[in-house]
């Protein structure tokens, strides 16, 4: 799948949920509580479906998001279904965390490849602020069962807010070069208005100063997504860098996003969109809904307008897993 922009399309991120047990600052507001209602849920065969069909267009790799994933019942089994469909060669998954502890062994048995966590702060009452609760040490539990059931690629998402926790990237390096964890800075994109009053913190100086003092070099990693990443002479650390803000990645763009009720989003920082859930749920024949992806890639636009209009998007991030 080409799109008009000559972009190839080969990467889907699914959110099996828009519900979250956290409220982080720059992504539900405290109190939310406007979820999709369940019937408007796809279900796991609905899912399936549409998998098959993305993956028969050339979509090799899949992302499960949320909101929280993890608080989708039975999400391993969706996992199985998505890992064995053929063509489909990266199954991930973006998590906060909190109930990694229970699930890491049965995602990784599903054929999950990688996992993505968030984590903000290592002090636990920054954490709680964030998150509206106090959910450092399931976190950090979290992370140890996803290294104890064999996972070997674990990414740190970590949000960069001003006067919140740009003061801590230095230790949390430290704490991923220790833990053999792939540390990522992210700049805050002002998706609804939660995120817009959190403000952005460049990322291009703190990038400049860590390259001189672990003398980093550019690296590539296995992953689908934006981050750009560097490495230490040894290789032993890796770490990426995700600009949405001061150095954005539109033109590389290889992605589409699906929300838990069929709604096809075409691009994380535009309302362009397309509803599946009518279609699969009047039987559509494989042929119509190949037709109806096919279209939407015509429709993919070129990139978001953060910077220019950073009041655009109202959807908040939970809709759709970032
Ligand atoms: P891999 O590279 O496959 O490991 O995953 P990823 O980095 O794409 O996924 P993850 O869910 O960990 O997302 C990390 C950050 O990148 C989040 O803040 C996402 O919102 C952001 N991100 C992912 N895709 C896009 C995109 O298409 N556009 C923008 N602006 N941000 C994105
Ligand atoms: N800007 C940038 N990243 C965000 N995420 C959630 N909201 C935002 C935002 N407004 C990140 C989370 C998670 C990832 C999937 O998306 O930290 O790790
Ligand atoms: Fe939940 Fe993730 Fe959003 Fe935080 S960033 S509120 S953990 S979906």
């Amino acid at each position: 799948m080409i799109d008009p922009f000559g972009r190839k399309i080969e990467y889907l991120r699914l959110s099996v949920t828009d519900r979250c047990d956290l409220r982080c600052s720059y992504c539900l507001p405290k109190g939310y509580s406007g979820f999709e209602e369940p019937q408007h849920w796809l279900n796991f065969d609905e899912i399936e479906r549409l998998v098959r069909v993305f993956a028969k267009l050339g979509v090799g790799r899949v992302r499960l998001t949320g909101g929280e994933p993890l608080l989708r019942k039975n999400l391993p089994d969706l996992a199985g279904r998505i890992s064995s469909i053929p063509g489909i060669h990266d199954l991930s998954l973006s998590t906060n965390a909190t109930r990694l502890d229970r699930q890491a062994e049965s995602l990784k048995a599903a054929g999950i490849d990688r996992i993505n966590i968030s984590l903000d702060s290592l002090v636990a009452e920054r954490i709680e602020k964030l998150t509206g609760r106090n959910v450092l040490g399931p976190i950090l539990s979290g992370i140890r069962a996803a290294r104890d059931a064999g996972f070997r690629l674990i990414k740190i998402n970590m949000v960069i807010i001003p006067g919140v926790n740009d003061g801590e990237i230095r230790e949390m390096v430290r704490f991923c070069m220790d833990h053999g964890l792939i540390l990522r800075l992210i700049e805050t994109m002002p998706m609804g208005d939660s995120a817009r009053s959190q403000g952005f913190f460049d990322l291009q100086p703190v990038m400049r100063d860590l390259m001189e003092k672990y003398a980093l070099i550019p690296a590539v990693l296995p992953g689908g997504g934006p981050a750009r990443y560097l490495q230490t002479p040894d290789g032993r650390f890796s770490m990426g860098f995700i600009t949405p803000i001061s150095r954005h990645f539109c033109e590389t763009c290889n992605r589409l996003r699906l929300g838990v009720d069929g709604t096809l989003y075409l691009c994380l920082g535009q309302e362009d969109k397309i509803e599946f859930r009518q279609l699969l749920r009047a039987d559509a024949s494989e042929e119509m809904l190949e037709a109806a992806v096919l279209a939407a890639i015509e429709r993919k636009p070129e990139r978001h307008e953060f910077r220019e209009s950073p009041q655009k998007i109202v959807r908040f991030m939970s809709a759709t897993g970032g």
